[in-house]
């Protein structure tokens, strides 16, 4: 595995593919690499010629008020695991290198980036939405592989693909979980080991919706109150919003006719954490 800092190198390595019609993966990480991220860079070698993993913390996407600074960063054990994975290019790029003085443009998004992650973090999805641009542009992709924890995310950049005619295929990759069920994300490490324990709960509420959802209640409120309920049992959680949304635009829904997700944010302590679950009601037999 090569590691490539500089962003004229990976041009030029990925301009020699491109010309050869070699099939580039990329798998956009900000590191702290997981089992989730492990499972994208599976999914992505089994569907490309040459995988390349990015490493960067893009400090466009975080609020001044959040974790950037503090953000892990265990650079060896991200190697290690992508060179484990058979990934071609870790692609590590400087903050100086993607924004360079006199960096002006920034992606705008539509209205669905400013609602649920997007009303408490303002400037995130622009944030994320410049970054893969640029390194959709610099690592020139045919594919690029993104995980279903951040739902919303991987709405936004699909939208972004196809108004920008950028020419990537994107991949939503399912949630990896822990065995108790908590979404694997790389700020869990900043849970102490009592709330790690309660964060669960968050995974909890969605199944309970889930359920309700199953059970043949169509009212949205009604399956919005299960969810309520479960977490609300957990003190220590506060939550951000819980709802039931159409898949693809996130609007809000009064009832639940088709398939949807299930969305929902907390917090516990200092930590922020999400997740989500796809649900299809059961069919009426009339
Ligand atoms: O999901 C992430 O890790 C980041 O938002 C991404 C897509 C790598 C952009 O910085």
């Amino acid at each position: 595995m090569k590691i490539i800092r500089s962003l004229t190198a990976m041009a030029a390595w990925s301009g020699g593919l491109v010309r050869k019609d070699v099939k580039i993966g990329l798998v956009p990480t900000m590191g702290a690499l997981h089992e989730g991220h492990r499972a994208l860079i599976r999914a992505a070698r089994l569907r490309c010629d040459a995988l390349v993993v990015s490493i960067f913390v893009n400090p466009a996407q975080f609020g001044p008020q959040e974790d950037l600074a503090k953000y892990p960063r265990p650079i060896s054990q991200d190697r290690a695991l992508c060179r484990k994975e058979g990934v071609d290019i870790c692609f590590e790029p400087t903050v100086e290198a993607m924004y360079p003085k006199g960096f002006q443009t920034m992606v705008t998004l539509p209205a669905i980036a400013h609602r649920w992650e997007g009303a408490v973090r303002p400037h995130h999805f622009s944030g994320v939405a410049t970054v893969v641009t640029k390194l959709f542009g610099i690592v020139r992709p045919r594919i690029a592989l993104f995980g279903q924890k951040d739902f919303q995310q991987s709405a936004l950049i699909r939208q972004l693909v196809k108004d920008l005619n950028l020419g990537v295929e994107i991949v939503v990759n399912p949630t990896v979980r822990e065995t108790d069920g908590l979404a694997m994300s790389s700020r869990n490490v900043y849970l102490s080991p009592d709330d790690r324990i309660r964060a669960v709960t968050l995974y909890k509420g969605l199944q309970a919706g889930a359920e309700a959802i199953r059970r043949g209640i169509t009212d949205a409120e009604t399956v919005r109150s299960a969810m309520v309920q479960v977490v609300k049992k957990e003190p220590a959680l506060t939550i951000d919003y819980l709802s039931v949304c159409d898949p693809y635009t996130l609007e809000p829904l009064p009832a639940v006719r088709s398939r949807v997700v299930l969305l929902g944010a907390v917090r516990i302590g200092s930590v922020r954490l999400i997740d989500n679950l796809l649900t299809t009601p059961p069919r009426r037999s009339s």
